[in-house]
């Protein structure tokens, strides 16, 4: 093998039109196939933007032809040739460069390769820790080649909103201080400093407080964020947020910018405009209407409440639940009177996986409501529920009644399932909206004490805050979160800027002053130097990409994720420390897996 390269590439593997024949060109890449066809050998060049078939002739060129067919799967060749069209029954419509093809009269082998683990077509289903351990070969592939252009424009899409916007990129560090954010740190012990440690931000939330009092108004970055929390398809231990925070501005300034920025995104995404505003909900109506507070609107199924009509039942399910201040909801499954008893049990046994003790039904027919419980409700009362419904002859309607939490969940869970399971999703449709006026507190019974809903830094909706002492469970927040297609994609508020109020936020969430003054002294000083108000908002980035990509895990529209477990099978990170570095880090191993 030659060490140079004979040529210059000319054109990319995608670029070739009918427009180009009769051109010399060179182009390079990786060997997708190669096969004979009575004499001719037929190769599919691949690189980054696409494959172009290549063609070796005997008659033409003896010589490349025979080497043509030793040239495997992903071995790496420069070629030389002539644009040609392909005769019309041999036009591929398939690929982009279908119509043509290079009649080649020269090569260069650049490179052998091994034959790869797994076949690098797209169709093909290969197990994920395979495409891992070799994420080199998993990222030829052209889905992800795709992906990851996607997301290239889809950030660059936000750079330049947002520097139209006025807004400055500041990069912040990532050996920090922990931040608050909910999940635990992953942290850097020190050499220097025997005990201590950095801990990777959770988000670069304080920071950006800080810049918005060091004046640098309207800051942003494309900045990644470490969270050592359990892991699910769209949740990684690091990933990308796009942060912004901006000063002397309102909810509602920082919704519009949001809004304006993802119909700039969806415009470079989708090549399609999106309508604004968007819709706006608020926390008690989606968890009453949805059973969640990120909802996936793109369909109906709502769920109603019946807590007043199955109280009068004298089913004792419900009249227990509706006794000890539970909730009893319904949906309406329209033409689920066809479902067969498997299905119902099925249904059933999804409730009780979810949390549920059970799942109460009825089917919808001409002469009112059946199903075994019926005996247990006047016909009046059917009526009734009926109505609540909406039911008509076909539906089936079916029931949860537990702790409000539980209801809410499971019903809300069963509603996407039977979304899925009757085909009411459109797929391709985006759609977004905004929840607002979170609670300013969740109660943990655990600790039993309220915790923050969303984090610390958040303020309280300015007509609740006389609550906060006597009522804190009813104090409105005012932070937001942007939905899409059912997932939550961003997630904001407007910060408390006054060093008073923070204090006793942080008191009222069990954080003792001395706690406040060792892990936020610094902010809350900051506060008492003239801290403007501010809000900002952080859209995360992968998230946004994934439903925008139509994948389903982050992970594949990241280059180089972490498995489930949070380990990365090509580098084999997390690695251990050899005894010369934990004695420099003055670290001890206690146990061992
Ligand atoms: P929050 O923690 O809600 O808010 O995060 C904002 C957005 O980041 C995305 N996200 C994640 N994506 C992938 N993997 C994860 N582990 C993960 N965790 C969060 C979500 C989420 O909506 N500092 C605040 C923002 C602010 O108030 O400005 C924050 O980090 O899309």
């Amino acid at each position: 093998m030659e060490f140079g390269m004979r040529f210059k590439r000319t054109h990319r593997c995608g670029e070739l039109r009918a427009k180009d024949v009769g051109r010399e060109v060179v182009l390079a890449g990786w060997v997708n196939s190669n096969r004979d066809h009575g004499g001719l050998v037929f190769i599919d060049l691949r690189d980054r933007e696409g494959i172009t078939q290549i063609v070796f002739d005997p008659k033409i060129n003896a010589k490349e032809h025979a080497e043509a067919a030793g040239l495997r799967k992903e071995f790496v060749i420069m070629a030389r040739g002539t644009v040609i069209s392909r005769a019309p029954e041999v036009v591929n419509p398939k690929i982009p460069t279908g119509e043509i093809e290079v009649q080649v009269s020269e090569i260069q082998l650049m490179n052998t390769s091994l034959t790869p683990p797994f076949e690098l077509d797209d169709e093909i289903e290969v197990s994920e820790d395979i495409r891992l351990r070799y994420r080199y070969l998993d990222l030829r592939r052209l889905r992800m080649q795709n992906n990851l252009r996607l997301r290239h424009r889809v950030a660059k899409a936000a750079r330049d909103f947002l520097d139209a916007q006025g807004f400055l990129e500041i990069e912040t560090p990532i050996l920090l201080k922990s931040t608050p954010e909910g999940a635990r740190d992953y942290v850097v012990p020190s050499r220097i400093y025997a005990g201590h440690c950095f801990a990777l931000p959770q988000s670069p939330q304080m920071l950006k407080q800080l810049l918005m009092v060091a004046g640098c108004d309207r800051y942003y970055q494309i900045a990644r964020c470490f969270r050592d929390e359990d892991l699910r398809a769209d949740r990684q231990p690091e990933f990308t947020q796009i942060d912004l925070e901006m000063a002397f501005v309102d909810q509602d300034d920082v919704l519009k910018l949001t809004e304006n920025m993802m119909a700039a995104i969806v415009k470079v995404a989708r090549g399609t405009e999106l309508s604004l505003p968007l819709p706006r909900l608020t926390h008690a109506e989606a968890m009453e209407k949805y059973g969640s507070d990120k909802p996936d609107l793109r369909f109906g199924l709502e769920l109603v409440n019946v807590t007043d009509l199955a109280g009068q039942a004298e089913f004792k399910v419900f009249a227990e639940v509706v006794k000890s201040g539970g909730l009893v909801k319904a949906i309406r499954v329209p033409g689920g009177a066809a479902f067969s008893r498997m299905e119902i049990d099925n249904l059933i046994a999804a409730a009780q996986k979810l949390g549920a003790k059970g799942m109460a039904w009825f089917k919808v027919t001409d002469a009112g409501l059946e199903s075994n419980l019926t005996k247990y409700f006047t016909p009046e009362l059917l009526a009734q529920i009926q109505k609540r419904l909406n039911g008509v002859t076909g539906d089936l309607l079916i029931f949860i009644a537990d702790r409000p939490s539980v209801t809410n969940d499971v019903l809300g869970r069963l509603r996407l399932q039977l979304g899925e399971k009757l085909q009411l999703i459109p797929k391709d449709q985006l759609h977004f909206s905004w929840i607002v006026d979170f609670p300013m507190f969740k109660y943990d019974a655990d600790k039993k004490r309220w915790d923050s809903e969303h984090h610390p830094f958040t303020a309280p909706h300015p007509d609740d805050i006389p609550m906060l002492d006597s009522e804190p469970g009813r104090v409105r927040s005012q932070s937001y979160d942007l939905v899409l297609n059912g997932n939550e994609i961003a997630s904001g508020s407007v910060r408390i800027h006054q060093s008073e109020l923070q204090a006793k936020i942080f008191k009222m969430i069990g954080i003792t002053d001395e706690e406040a003054t060792e892990k936020f002294g610094f902010l809350l000083e900051a506060f008492t130097y003239g801290a403007p108000p501010h809000a900002g908002i952080a859209p995360g980035l992968d998230r946004l990409v994934m439903i925008l990509a139509n994948e389903v895990t982050i992970r594949d529209v990241i280059a180089f994720p972490k498995t489930q477990r949070a380990q990365d099978p090509l580098t084999g990170a997390p690695g251990c420390f050899t005894a010369e570095q934990l004695e420099e880090l003055h670290l001890q191993v206690v146990a061992e897996e």
